[in-house]
């Protein structure tokens, strides 16, 4: 298990203590880390909504998040009796000054304690709450305020938040969220990258053919459905998460890990990214919803029946960008993300060229497969590097292709991977902000996407089918097809 760094005492505020998100992934994490004795024991963590609940009330609620979300055999008494005594509720509207009021009472008990606000509500309210807070100077040094995904639907509505945040708290008092920046295997992704000399050679255009990166999802919008239809798979996963992976895998190596020095190289990845012309729009970007199909042998039905309406909303997006710098000129990435595809499974594949000439004669430079590096993202994190090696035994030389495997589960007898929250949670505590998207690197990301956003709505652009349970709309192996390539075959 990895260290345990006891963070300084804390007062943590969930606003949007009875939703969802807290319910499933913030308390849980929390527990996390109290198991792992790493919550202060004057830590405490207040929820705030407006349903008018007792403290006994919630924390009811919060021991039943518990037992539906965390495994029963991490559930020990003692730390759940000890994790449960830190909650407190306080009822609040977000848009009634008394509340927050009440609230910096509450907080002012322990002035001397770091304080976070995490906003677990409608990114509607960040700019309201953001007013009362520093109304009520809940906005000093100690203040930290961590915002959730999605900030704003494009562009302009991004601008408009940040530049309501950023009225009442300093933009190094913000957490940007984007989880995938706290996963495991993703921060592996940087010690792969940065922390071995082998790598930073042969990463660029010189070597590398394509690169692929894939997250797919086999669960459907479920009971997201609603908020999902407002979203889609663009919004809801491609400017945030496969746009952060897609930083770091591109981006020059970082001064250090400092915040700064890590959000500089990625802005400067996201600034890069080519803009979609109109031919792209028809080829490369492609949109596709699922139909009725089946998953793991389950029948399950199509997006639009679950929300009970036709919708022009995707829960597919695949794309073909080009970061336009002098490393990766050239070069294609390729993304795609669906929701009801046959599996969970995220990954960064890189490519690279096939060799120039081949002495293995009568092998011709086709029998010799191109080296690929897949970084596992989930499940089964890992890494593995396909090589071509001499096939066994007399005969001849023939070729066979083979693979280095590392498994991250086997290699560091792993019991759990912590989840992405656990870390990211109390990172904002310690203020330690390298794992958080800075205003001009989520901007950026929705500069890259707006005119992707603006010309489907011009247009009225439909979604390309595809049945549940497939990788997805044709279109988008039709895209890989015609640039003589396809989809990373192990995925099949
Ligand atoms: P829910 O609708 O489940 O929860 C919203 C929370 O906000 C509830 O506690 C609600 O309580 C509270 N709330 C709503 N309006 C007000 C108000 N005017 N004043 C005070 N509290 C209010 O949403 P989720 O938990 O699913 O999502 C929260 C945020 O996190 C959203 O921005 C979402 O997009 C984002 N997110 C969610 C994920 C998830 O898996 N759920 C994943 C990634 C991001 P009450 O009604 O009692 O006021
Ligand atoms: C969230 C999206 O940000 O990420 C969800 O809103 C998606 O739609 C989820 O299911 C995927 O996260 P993970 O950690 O399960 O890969």
């Amino acid at each position: 298990m990895s260290k345990i760094i006891v963070v300084d005492p804390f007062d943590y505020v969930v606003v949007g203590g009875t939703g969802d998100l807290a319910r499933r992934k913030l308390f849980p994490a929390l527990f996390h880390r109290e198991l792992d004795g790493q919550l202060p024991d004057q830590a405490r963590i207040i929820g705030v909504a407006r349903s008018e609940l007792s403290d006994a009330e919630f924390v009811t609620q919060v021991e039943a998040a518990l037992r539906e979300f965390v495994p029963e055999k991490d559930l020990d008494a003692d730390t759940l009796k000890r994790f449960l005594g830190r909650f407190a509720y306080m009822p609040n509207n977000a848009f009634t000054v008394d509340g927050y009021r009440a609230l910096k009472d509450k907080l002012d008990e322990h002035p001397d304690r770091v304080r976070v606000i995490y906003l677990a509500t409608p990114p509607s309210l960040f700019g309201p709450i953001s007013a009362f807070l520093a109304e009520v100077g809940l906005n000093g040094p100690k203040d930290r305020l961590v915002l959730e995904k999605p900030l704003g639907h494009d562009l302009p509505s991004s601008q408009e938040i940040n530049a309501a945040v950023a009225e009442a708290f300093d933009e190094s008092q913000v957490y940007r969220i984007d989880h995938y920046l706290g996963k495991e295997s993703v921060q592996n992704l940087m010690a792969l990258r940065f922390g071995n000399v082998l790598f930073e050679s042969i990463w660029s255009k010189a070597v590398v053919d394509h690169v692929q990166i894939t997250v797919a999802e086999d669960i459907g919008a479920g009971d997201r459905a609603t908020y999902y239809s407002k979203s889609g798979a663009l919004r809801d996963m491609v400017q945030n998460h496969l746009a952060q992976l897609l930083c770091l895998t591109a981006m020059e190596a970082p001064a250090s890990m400092d915040a700064d020095s890590v959000r500089d190289e990625k802005l400067k990845v996201l600034r890069a990214l080519r803009p979609f012309s109109a031919e792209d729009f028809q080829l490369n970007v492609i949109r596709g919803q699922y139909q009725a199909g089946s998953v793991d042998g389950e029948a399950v039905p199509g997006y639009a029946d679950e929300l009970g309406e036709p919708t022009r909303t995707e829960t597919y997006v695949a794309l073909k960008t080009f970061v336009d710098n002098w490393r990766w000129a050239g070069v294609p990435f390729y993304l795609r993300t669906g929701k009801r595809l046959p599996i969970r499974s995220s990954e960064i594949v890189v490519h690279f060229k096939a060799i120039p000439h081949s002495i293995f004669r009568p092998v011709t430079t086709d029998e010799v497969v191109p080296n690929r590096l897949v970084i596992r993202l989930q499940p089964d994190e890992g890494v593995s590097l396909r090589l071509m090696t001499k096939d066994p035994g007399p005969g001849g030389m023939r070729l066979r292709a083979a693979s280095l495997d590392l498994s991250f589960k086997d290699e560091f007898e792993l019991e759990r991977f912590p989840d992405a929250y656990e870390r990211l949670l109390l990172d904002v505590v310690r203020g330690n902000r390298t794992l958080f998207m800075r205003r001009d690197e989520l901007e950026a990301a929705w500069a890259w996407m707006t005119p992707v956003l603006d010309h489907w709505t011009e247009t009225e652009k439909g979604t390309e089918p595809y049945a549940a349970g497939s990788w997805g709309p044709d279109a988008a192996a039709e895209m890989m097809r015609r640039d003589g390539r396809s989809w990373h075959e192990d995925m099949k």
